[in-house]
């Protein structure tokens, strides 16, 4: 599919979401529903990122920030997690050079350090292979929570007024949306949720205060190409009003 032509009839290409944020919920139940093991369901799950991203890149989507693994997920049996950061150095290394062929770029929120070392090695080098790329910005959200970014932020802004640099004063939104974890998206358009979860589950916080959410039933290894463009047609058809009169 060529960029920049609408891949579907009911999508206007001029009002593209230029954010979208995904939480990619409904591996686990994905594979029981077909008779497997969770770790099945996350390696579907992973192999759907590549034809979302490459979907969202054809349309011209310019950021996608996709929830792989939030600050919570550590609940999980060690099995289950070790399990999920050896798939995500898989994919690192299998799609690095596709990330970086098609120009895209990658980014991380929340903090590579509590990661195992093999999957925080995989990612800054994805990250540093890829970061002069300019058409889209894919940004994992690993070991993410929106909390905790926001104590990040807090953090450094207050470390600055010790430093006499600011005033408690000066504090605004626009600098604290320049203190997230990728100051360049502090704002998401659309938001889509499989799974069918009414809930935000400590994701993107501040960013989606103004967000169009989309919940869908689909389960993320099934959320294919036409789902998305299904999502698309939703979020265009909303009256974003932004607290003012439509
Ligand atoms: C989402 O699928 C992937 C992660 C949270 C890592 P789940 O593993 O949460 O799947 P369900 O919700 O149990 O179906
Ligand atoms: C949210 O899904 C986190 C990710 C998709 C990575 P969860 O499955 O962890 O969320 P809860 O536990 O149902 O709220
Ligand atoms: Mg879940």
């Amino acid at each position: 599919m060529k960029s920049g032509v609408s891949p579907d009839d009911r999508i206007d290409m001029k009002r593209i979401p230029a954010h979208i944020a995904i939480i990619m919920d409904g591996n686990g139940r994905w594979a029981k529903r077909h008779g497997k093991v969770r770790s099945q369901g996350h390696e579907a799950g992973a192999h759907n990122v590549r034809e979302i991203t490459e979907a969202c890149r054809e349309l011209g989507v310019r950021a996608l920030t996709l929830f792989a693994f939030s600050t919570e997920n550590w609940n999980r049996s060690k099995r289950e997690v070790d399990s999920l950061f050896r798939l995500i150095s898989r994919a690192m290394k299998k799609y690095a050079n596709t990330i970086n062929k098609t120009n895209v770029r990658l980014r991380h929120l929340g903090t590579l350090e509590a990661l195992p070392e093999h999957a925080s090695k995989d990612v800054r080098k994805c990250m540093e292979l890829t970061k002069n790329n300019t058409t889209m910005d894919v940004c994992m959200a690993l070991n993410y929570g929106g909390r905790g970014e926001l104590v990040h932020a807090a953090r450094k802004i207050a470390e600055a007024v010790q430093r006499g640099e600011i005033k408690p004063e000066d504090i605004d939104e626009e600098m604290i949306a320049d203190h997230l974890y990728v100051p360049e998206h502090s704002e998401v358009d659309l938001l889509i949720r499989t799974s069918g979860e009414m809930r935000i589950s400590n994701f993107m916080l501040w960013q989606i205060s103004y967000a169009e959410i989309v919940v869908t039933p689909t389960f993320w290894p099934d959320f294919d190409r036409k789902s998305l463009y299904d999502a698309i047609v939703e979020y265009q058809a909303r009256d974003r009003r932004f607290g003012g009169r439509s």
